[in-house]
């Protein structure tokens, strides 16, 4: 049994994951955390019995209820967390920048890290994908697109010129370009295909997901920001393609479900899920390409790929302005504006390390909200 520690239990990837191991029987949980939903995070400590626990809240009250667990506490106590815990494997399931801290303490202190906190890599990609290198640990993505490509890739001895990945659209894929602006959260929030988490929900209507999505592939898979394709498939049947320079096109199919993209990252290269597959007959095949009118922030990170200021920028921006809009106090339309102005204000650079990374991301925060009060 490999020993598995898994950051953002509670969240969607997070739940899934525990939803994998329970099916495939392969890992012993050893090690949870969550941000700060305790109702489900002692449940999930009375269902799978961790050696260690953390949390971002004070984790106070969990100790008296669970004295056979190890606590800690804040993002450094979920770090020690994973520093006690000793792992084979761990899911980094948190939700924003903050996810590169725990991406770095797993290539300390673990062999495999399934990566599905994409904020790493763009916040950090070279540093993370360099000292992986270092220590010999495997970067295993766990994002649907990025898992597809990856397994297009194995055991392949010849690289494509080209990689694509695919987007649903988001919920407003059809609204009309004029109301788009002031779409309603509860319009926004519909996604017509995945079920998510709240950011990413709203990420793919604006597509800064996928824009972080093309900052991702450029740090997993070494391609430039013009070889890396983007196309909307609608119901999110096909997660992503290989182009080789004889012609030929693969294409990564298959149901739109996290639970097979994380059982792979756990199990590679073994295949160990077992899942129902679709009946392909029934599988509409189809790409469309992208309106940057109608999507103008993936437009706007491919302009920066490569460029970590301004790519930290880009995704700090957006966890600000997915967070005043979720509020009421921004409209739909004004997150692309935040991220436009906080990206512009930031200068060109490249952070010699991480104090650097976690520098440019706070003052980018700071910056965001500051713009907030000036464009509304
Ligand atoms: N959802 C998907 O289908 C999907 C697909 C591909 C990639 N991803 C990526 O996976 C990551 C997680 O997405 P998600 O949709 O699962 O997010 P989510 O549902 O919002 O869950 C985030 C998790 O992180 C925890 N958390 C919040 N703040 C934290 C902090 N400061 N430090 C440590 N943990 C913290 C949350 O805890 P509490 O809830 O207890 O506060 C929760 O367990 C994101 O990077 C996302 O882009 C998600």
């Amino acid at each position: 049994m490999k020993r598995l520690a898994i950051v953002g239990s509670t969240g969607s990837i997070g739940k899934q994951t525990l939803e994998v191991i329970k099916k495939m029987r392969d890992h012993k949980v050893v090690a949870l955390s969550c941000g700060h939903n305790f109702s489900l995070f002692k449940d999930q400590l009375l269902d799978y019995k961790p050696e260690y626990a953390a949390a971002i809240r004070d984790t106070g009250e969990l100790k008296r209820d669970f004295p056979e667990i190890t606590f800690f506490s804040g993002v450094e106590g979920i770090k020690e967390m994973l520093e006690a815990a000793n792992p084979d494997v761990v899911v980094n399931s948190a939700s924003g920048a903050v996810g590169l801290r725990y991406s770095l303490k797993a290539l300390e202190v673990s062999k495999r890290l399934c990566l599905a906190n994409k904020e790493s890599l763009v916040c950090g990609g070279k540093l993370l994908v360099k000292r992986a290198a270092e220590k010999g640990v495997e970067i295993i993505p766990v994002d649907s697109e990025h898992s597809g490509i990856f397994q297009l890739m194995h055991g392949e001895e010849e690289r494509p010129e080209k990689i694509f990945i695919t987007a649903s659209g988001g919920a407003l894929r059809d609204y009309p370009l004029v109301k788009i602006e002031n779409a309603l959260l509860e319009e926004v929030l519909k996604h017509p295909t995945w079920s998510m988490g709240n950011r990413i929900t709203i990420d793919s209507a604006t597509m800064v997901n996928k824009g972080l999505e093309v900052i991702e592939a450029h740090y997993l898979f070494d391609y430039e920001e013009k070889n890396i394709l983007t196309y909307i498939c609608r119901n999110s049947f096909i997660h992503g393609g290989v182009i080789y320079k004889d012609g030929v096109i693969k294409m990564h199919l298959g149901k739109p479900d996290m639970k097979i993209p994380i059982a792979y990252a756990l199990s590679y290269p073994a295949r160990k899920y077992q899942a129902d597959y679709m009946d392909i007959t029934e599988m509409s095949l189809s790409l469309e390409k992208v309106d940057y009118k109608r999507y103008p922030a993936l437009e706007l990170a491919r302009e920066i790929v490569g460029i970590p200021s301004k790519q930290i920028a880009y995704n700090a921006a957006d966890e600000i302005a997915v967070k005043y809009f979720e509020r009421g106090a921004i409209n739909f339309g004004g997150i692309f504006k935040l991220i436009k102005r906080v990206v512009e204000l930031i200068p060109e650079g490249e952070p010699r390390d991480f104090d650097e990374i976690i520098e440019i991301d706070r003052y980018s925060r700071e910056l965001a909200k500051k713009e907030v009060a000036k464009l509304w």
